[in-house]
């Protein structure tokens, strides 16, 4: 067999050779559908980037007389169907000023897509601090009957006013062949294996990344005294590869 008919073969074998950068935004607006609730905005900063300007700037603002969510995200849709093997990269930063204390969930990325029943949109997995501490997730069953399963990032302390890097590697099934990985700084946090990553139903889930201040709606009010909160991006994609989505390696 010649080579041109050879490789076919051996990339069908090794889907993993098959390196491929299916998204990437380098800190900018342009293209992106936004998700902003609220007071919160979004904006391109150059006061702060991962390696040149612009970077993403989400912002929100507590607002004690509001009951609704507290979105501020961009939306990357097709990130996920059953059976993709994906990593999904970015580099963010908080404030030197960041108040950890007291913890409270603010979630930073996540996979969600709507439903017609049940749910109107339904998160899977998702990327959050409480504290000083990273969590992630995954979510198995069916929309209408959801298992949901929390993972501490093991040996993390989050800091502000540094960038951090982030890739989460899944491989997205609804039965337990699936895997869950995250590295955060370039250190693997989490490897947890034959899992179910997602739920029964195989419909595009979306990619977002942004401040999502989760915890002023689930908890009914804020905790501490840091009413106004902004989370920096850069540097995000989505490849069939860990180093292609490596924020460090593009
Ligand atoms: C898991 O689901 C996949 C895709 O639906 C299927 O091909 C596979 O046989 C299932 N594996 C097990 C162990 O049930």
């Amino acid at each position: 067999m010649g080579l041109a008919l050879l490789l076919p073969t051996l990339l069908a074998a090794f889907p993993g050779m098959r390196a491929e950068q299916i998204f990437t935004n380098r800190g900018t607006l342009s293209g992106l559908e936004t998700q902003t609730e609220h007071n919160g905005e979004l904006k391109e900063s150059t006061s702060s980037f991962f390696d040149q300007p612009p970077a993403l700037l989400m912002t929100q603002t507590f607002d004690p007389s509001y009951t609704g969510r507290y979105h501020s995200e961009v939306h990357i849709p097709n990130a996920y169907r059953h059976g993709d093997t994906r990593f999904y990269g970015f580099a963010f930063r908080l404030p030197p000023d960041w108040q950890f204390d007291p913890p409270q969930s603010y979630n930073l990325a996540q996979f969600i897509a709507p439903f017609d029943k049940c749910d109107s949109f339904m998160p899977s997995t998702m990327f959050w601090a409480e504290g000083t501490r990273l969590f992630t997730r995954a979510k198995s069953g069916s929309v209408c009957d959801q298992t949901t399963k929390k993972f501490p990032l093991e040996g993390v302390t989050l800091t502000a006013g540094d960038w951090h890097t982030v890739i989460i590697g899944a491989s997205w099934k609804s039965n337990a062949t699936g895997f869950l990985q995250v590295w955060l700084d370039g250190k693997q946090v989490l490897d947890k294996r034959n899992v179910a990553t997602t739920v029964a139903e195989d419909v595009p889930f979306q990619f977002r990344v942004g401040l999502y201040a989760n915890g002023w709606h689930d908890d009914k009010g804020m905790k501490g005294s840091q009413g106004f909160r902004q989370v920096f991006y850069d540097k995000v994609a989505i490849a069939t590869t860990k180093d292609e989505a490596d924020p460090e390696k593009w």
